[in-house]
């Protein structure tokens, strides 16, 4: 399992760097798309929880190594997709790099949860063998 806090004073100052990819590099244009169409009007918070997925993902991908060197030094994070169903439940969507990882030695299901208040989003993942 892996759990990822975010802090949204921070994230939001990384985000209104216009010099920066951060977003482009990070997040599918799905992920985008849902963020700014939540019914909050404000796309930051959502975008920082799908953030905090994604490295409760890694961290869920690594715990089992404890020990062991990383497997992989960097992922292209847009590998991690945080979709949605049509009620606002999320689910973890992973391709390429991400996706060889998670099955390296069998099938594995990777179930997630996201939640934001105030200042701060979080989320938490499991990975279970299928
Ligand atoms: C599920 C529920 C309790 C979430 O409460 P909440 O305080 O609004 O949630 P938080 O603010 O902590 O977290 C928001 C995140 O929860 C996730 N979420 C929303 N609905 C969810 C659901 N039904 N199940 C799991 N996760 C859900 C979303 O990812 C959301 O973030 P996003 O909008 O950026 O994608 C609330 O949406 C609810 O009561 N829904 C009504 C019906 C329902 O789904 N009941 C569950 C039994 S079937």
């Amino acid at each position: 399992m892996g759990i990822d806090v975010v802090d949204l004073g921070g994230f939001r100052a990384q985000l209104a760097d216009v010099a920066s990819a951060f977003v482009a590099g990070t997040f599918t244009p799905g992920e985008r798309d849902a963020a700014a169409s939540r019914a909050s009007g404000d796309p930051a918070r959502h975008l920082a929880v799908r953030f905090a997925a994604k490295e409760a993902f890694l961290k869920a991908l690594s715990g089992p190594r404890f020990g062991a060197p990383p497997r992989q030094r960097r992922l292209d994070l847009r590998e991690i997709e945080v979709i949605s169903d049509a009620w606002g439940r999320p689910a973890l969507r992973l391709h390429g790099a991400a996706r060889a990882l998670l099955d390296e030695g069998g099938a594995w299901q990777a179930h997630v949860s996201l939640s934001h208040d105030g200042p701060f989003a979080v989320a938490c993942v499991v990975l279970e063998a299928a």
